[in-house]
């Protein structure tokens, strides 16, 4: 596991942006994992800046997105449809045809996570994932407990997470509580790994998800396994991990 510590949430955002212009340079037709949230929104505006620049194209470019609420339709402003229009692929040149994001308003969410599985292995698996990290310490929506296992399906939410999504919603009783999600074992099948966090609030589930055990209740402590991760932290999430003594 190589870890970058950049010194701010702006320099965090282009390194991030710049492996994924390098990743794309290398192989045109790279399978790219998203990620929502606010950790990546600099990274995307990175993107979005060197695509205009035309620095990258992302024409050959597919993407498959880590997760969505259940019940939101794709125009709903809280979807993660609308935020990766709005926020990345409204301003690049990626073909729409290439963009696979779960349907959470799908009739049969079992059937729509088996076929989101399906399409990852027609495009022969996820080249670079780009992955967040919840309080909780979750990946995607993998709340503390899931197998290591598990595989793209419905999960319901924690009301950890759900008050940390609160924000976006008028009300906790607006925030939907079940979600689809690649699962841990999805996401460790991707041939490499970004991990972003940014802000202090980060620092403590950082050190446990990264220099703790390995455990279920510890979602992130999976990627301590995977053979090419990069975390890029800015220096308030890389606070703990910088101390002499670290978290057990
Ligand atoms: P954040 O969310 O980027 O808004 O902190 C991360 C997550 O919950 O996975």
């Amino acid at each position: 596991m190589k870890i970058i510590i950049a010194k701010n949430y702006q320099s965090m955002s282009r390194k991030a942006a710049d492996l994924i212009i390098r990743q794309i340079q290398m192989k045109k037709n790279s399978v790219l994992g998203l990620a929502t949230g606010n950790t990546p929104l600099g990274m995307y505006k990175n993107l979005v800046r060197a695509c205009k620049k035309g620095e990258v194209s992302f024409k050959k470019t597919t993407a498959f997105n880590l997760d969505e609420y259940a019940g939101l339709s794709e125009n709903s402003k809280n979807s993660y449809h609308y935020y990766m229009r709005e926020n990345l692929f409204k301003h690049i040149d990626i073909d729409k045809k290439n963009i696979f994001i779960l349907n959470g308003a799908a009739k049969n969410l079992k059937k729509e996570c088996e076929n989101f599985e399906k399409m990852i292995k027609e495009r022969k698996g996820i080249d670079l994932q780009i992955l967040g990290i919840g309080l909780n310490d979750h990946i995607g929506f993998n709340e503390p407990g899931s197998s290591f296992k598990s595989k793209t399906r419905p999960v319901n939410l924690t009301t950890a997470t759900r008050k940390a999504n609160r924000k976006y919603f008028s009300g906790i009783n607006e925030v939907p509580k079940k979600a689809l999600t690649m699962g841990l074992a999805t996401i460790m099948r991707a041939k490499k790994i970004i991990l972003l966090a940014s802000g202090k609030e980060k620092a403590e589930i950082i050190a446990k998800a990264l220099k703790g055990k390995i455990k279920p209740t510890v979602p992130a402590s999976i990627l301590q396994k995977h053979p090419d991760v990069t975390v890029i932290l800015d220096k308030e999430a890389a606070g703990i991990i910088l101390l002499p003594k670290l978290v057990k």
